[in-house]
């Protein structure tokens, strides 16, 4: 790719050790990189290195004259054809939800232009604390990439999620933000959450999908350019930028978005929940507990419901089509069963008995089965970092069949 203006910005955080690395893969690739250093980095990473590394001047204060004579903050801002926080601490973090420019580094973030990615980089806890949790969502939902942070062992001697993505991975995110949109041209179709079964007027079937991994599929689509179509089961999450929700509720609703969409679709990803069963009839009328003396059986009948991936995977056509497998044991095993009975291109399979992944958690360990037979287990990773890696691999896939 063309050689970009690239701002990278370090913050306080134990990780800012790693960036000089991260520099010089940029520097690599053919970029040009300023860095700009809070404060607190400085305890962390020598701006002397920074400067060496980069082969430009670091900038440290918003009012040093000498600095500010050289490129003012606002040229900074504007030089940048995309800025990198990295790390980025859970401080930082928060000014920039909130829109703080209080130093140099939070006062170039408000004022350029430029697209930005943040690799968080903290305590397991401080990443879980919901003032972070409600900082990234706002950073997120304004289409700042958030890159990381990946689990593991920390410097804090904790263990968990806040480890700083490699600089590896900031730099193949970078590469993917500012290069040709991989995705560019192809309609991606994704279902995620569980379906509702309603029971009578005012009951229903469900089950534990939150929504997050279809979500976070639908994220990652549309951020690579694809025309991105997300049929949702009932969710609070916020539609991700650049997706068009369809809402649905029931695994007959869902059944007719996903056919309609996936009609023109190149890739069908169907991460939902579809209940399997719903009840025969539904009542139109809450059933009343004292139609029934007390201790005295009630009945539902249940009737079993379409299954959609195998009548996407009759259809003839070039499309992938990507199935989810949600097993609580044997899971390798019954995916590859699955795989076979249904005849998809792909097999997502998750254990939901791990408590630290699958439902409603914001990880997942996922296995990936192909038709072969062969299974790419991946470690426990965020929901966002799985869409990725599964994006990936429907990138090949696509590839191999146009
Ligand atoms: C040894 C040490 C390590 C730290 N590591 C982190 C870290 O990894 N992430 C983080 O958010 N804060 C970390 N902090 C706290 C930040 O340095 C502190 O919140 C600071 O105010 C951040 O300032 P800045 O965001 O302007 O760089 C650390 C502090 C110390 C003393």
């Amino acid at each position: 790719m063309e050689p970009r203006r690239v701002l990278l910005v370090v913050s306080g955080g134990i990780a800012a050790y790693k960036i000089p690395e991260l520099v010089r893969r940029l520097k690599r690739t053919g970029h040009a990189v300023r860095c700009v250093v809070t404060a607190s980095a400085r305890e962390f990473v020598s701006p002397l290195t920074l400067q060496t590394v980069s082969a430009e001047p670091v900038r440290e204060s918003l009012f040093d004259r000498a600095e500010e004579g050289q490129i003012d903050h606002i040229a900074l801002a504007d030089w940048a054809e995309a800025v990198v926080v990295a790390p980025a601490t859970a401080n930082l973090l928060a000014k920039l939800a909130a829109g703080i420019a209080d130093d140099l580094a939070t006062t170039v973030l408000l004022a350029t232009r430029a697209p930005l990615l943040v690799a968080p980089a903290m305590n397991v806890n401080m990443w879980s604390h919901p003032a972070t949790r409600a900082n990234v969502a706002t950073l997120h939902e304004r289409g700042v990439e958030i890159v990381g942070p990946e689990a593991g062992e920390l410097a804090c001697g904790w263990e968990g999620e806040g480890r700083m993505a490699e600089p590896e991975a900031i730099a193949g995110a970078l590469e993917l933000r500012l290069g040709r949109p991989s995705l560019a041209g192809e309609r991606v179709v994704v279902s995620a959450g569980g379906t509702r079964e309603p029971v009578d007027a005012v009951r229903v079937l469900a089950n534990r999908s939150s929504g997050k991994m279809g979500f976070a599929i639908a994220a990652e689509a549309a951020r690579r350019g694809a025309e991105t179509i997300l049929v949702a089961a009932p969710s609070a999450l916020p539609t991700p930028p650049g997706v068009r929700r369809i809402d649905i509720e029931t695994a007959l609703e869902m059944r007719d978005a996903v056919h309609a969409e996936a009609r023109s679709a190149g890739v069908v990803v169907m991460a939902a929940a579809v209940a399997d069963f719903r009840p025969a009839s539904a009542h139109a009328r809450k059933l009343k507990k004292e139609d029934l003396p007390e201790g005295e059986g009630l009945t539902l009948e249940l009737v079993r419901n379409p299954d959609i991936l195998a009548e996407l995977c009759r259809e003839p056509g070039e499309r992938v089509v990507v199935g989810f497998a949600a097993e609580s044991h044997d899971v390798v095993e019954a995916a590859r069963r699955k795989l076979a009975r249904k005849g998809c291109d792909l097999i997502v399979a998750n254990d939901v008995s791990r408590e630290d992944a699958g439902f409603e958690s914001d990880a997942n360990a996922v296995v990936l089965v192909s038709p072969g037979g062969e299974a790419e287990a991946l470690p426990l990773l965020p929901k966002s970092e799985v869409a990725r890696r599964l994006l990936d691999r429907i990138e090949k896939l696509r590839g191999a069949r146009s």
